[in-house]
């Protein structure tokens, strides 16, 4: 197991570059099932879900390689079925977009129920009832979801809930069926909008994403194409936070500004100064910050994956902040950890009342879940002395070579192996 150690008080400053989107590239890559074809996809983050991922398409069947520019060479035409059983696909949440494209392709799929960060209850009923209305069968046995049509055939489905998952889960399946799907109350992330991108350059007929009704033609077949993943708005967001939490100046490189509209508008609120540019966002902070409420929603709305490393800034700010968090049942649990730093924090459910204590104190500390251990590293960052992180298995799933971004604006921390 590693942890990381870092040497709070750096100010950072330089040029970071974005990788790609984990979140855009959790299903464009089991999406290139739905060709049975050659893709090749660039600007992949090289992290470990991504990673996993490739190891489940392979033991699929697919001829797959990643280099280490993150561009993915992906053939799955020599796939004939989908029975993606094994502990590799139980262990991340984005395994189950499989069920989607494999519905597309083959109409039948098994999956492991998916894993991923342990942020309260996540149902995956949405997709079901999507799968179903599109006339699959839906069963869960054993840990393991099966899924099964003798064709499927377009239909509207209304969400219940805004689920990102739910709505790009739909479109993989819908993309091949028969007739029109009408996807109403569809979440309107970023990346819902790279997935139909993906699968228009495949041949599909996805209209509207990014609006909260999608609708998709079907058509006969896809075929392979090339493609480049959009820009990770949630690791940009981290390191916006870590530039404004060391009082630092930093420009972020690679990313699309009008995807970190809300972050940008809540930083400037505590009087940090963000500029933005063509492809970049540059962030410093002339201290003190000034204290805010934060409410995470659903995209345009402040993105819950930032709520952790938001809440740390807050508790540098003077004042009293309170944090809501209106997506994810239980995304509170690092605040323990934090509290060993000496952060002042009551949460209630799903608000935390944060005391903005000035500056936090370096202490041992463990991640709880991906987001939750970047909050911990940004909070290392700034504190006073020394602060290790441990379990960055975490962190690893979803930030690429963050010790190594971080190092070059000048912070001081190291990866060891415990
Ligand atoms: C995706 O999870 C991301 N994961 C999450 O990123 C992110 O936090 C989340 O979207 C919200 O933006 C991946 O892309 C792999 P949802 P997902 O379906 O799709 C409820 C990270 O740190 N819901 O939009 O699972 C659900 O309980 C991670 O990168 C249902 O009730 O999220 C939640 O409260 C963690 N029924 C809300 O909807 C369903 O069938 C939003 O979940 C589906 C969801």
């Amino acid at each position: 197991m590693d942890k990381f150690i870092i040497e709070g008080g750096a100010k950072l400053k330089g040029k970071v570059n974005v990788s790609g989107f984990k979140n855009a590239a959790l299903p464009i890559i089991p999406a290139t099932l739905l060709a049975g074809d050659k893709c090749i996809i660039e600007n992949l983050p090289l992290i470990k879900d991504v990673n996993i991922y490739k190891e489940i398409m392979a033991s699929l069947g697919a001829d797959v390689s990643l280099d280490d520019k993150g561009t993915m060479e992906i053939d799955t035409s020599k796939i004939k079925e989908c029975i993606a059983t094994s502990d590799l696909a139980g262990r991340i949440r984005g395994s189950y977009y499989l069920l989607g494209a494999a519905l597309g392709r083959f109409k039948e799929a098994e999956v492991s129920y998916p894993g991923g960060c342990n942020i309260g209850n996540r149902p995956i009923d949405q997709h079901i009832k999507g799968f179903e209305a599109l006339g699959a069968k839906v069963d869960i046995d054993h840990g393991i979801i099966k899924c099964k049509a003798e064709k499927l055939i377009g239909t509207k489905i209304y969400l219940d809930v805004v689920s990102v998952g739910a709505t790009i889960n739909i479109m993989l399946a819908a993309v091949l069926a028969e007739g029109k799907t009408v996807i109403e109350n569809a979440a309107k992330e970023p990346h819902i909008v790279d997935v139909a991108n993906f699968l228009n350059a495949m041949g599909a007929d996805i209209r509207g994403a990014g609006t909260d009704v999608i609708r998709i033609n079907g058509v006969e077949e896809l075929k392979g194409c090339t493609y480049s993943i959009i820009p990770d708005q949630i690791e940009a967001g981290t390191y916006m936070i870590a530039a404004a939490i060391t009082g630092g100046d930093v420009i972020i490189d690679n990313v699309i500004p009008t995807h970190l509209e809300s972050v940008t508008a809540k930083l400037k609120e505590m009087d940090i100064i963000v500029e933005e540019y063509g492809d970049s966002i540059r962030v410093s902070a002339p201290n003190p910050l000034k204290s805010i409420n934060v409410k995470t929603l659903p995209h345009p709305g402040f993105p819950t994956d930032l709520q952790q490393p938001m809440s740390v800034l807050l508790s540098h700010a003077e004042g009293t902040s309170i944090v809501t968090e209106s997506v994810s049942e239980s995304r509170f649990k690092y605040i323990d950890e934090l509290k060993r730093m000496g952060a002042n924090i009551k949460v209630d459910g799903r608000t935390a009342v944060i005391e903005g204590i000035g500056k936090l104190s370096g202490a041992k500390v463990s991640a709880t879940d991906l987001r939750a251990g970047a909050a911990l590293i940004v909070a290392g960052l700034a504190a006073d002395g020394t602060t290790e992180v441990e379990n960055a298995q975490h962190i690893d799933r979803g930030y690429e070579k963050i010790d190594n971004k971080l190092l070059n604006l000048g912070a001081k921390i190291k990866k060891v192996q415990e």
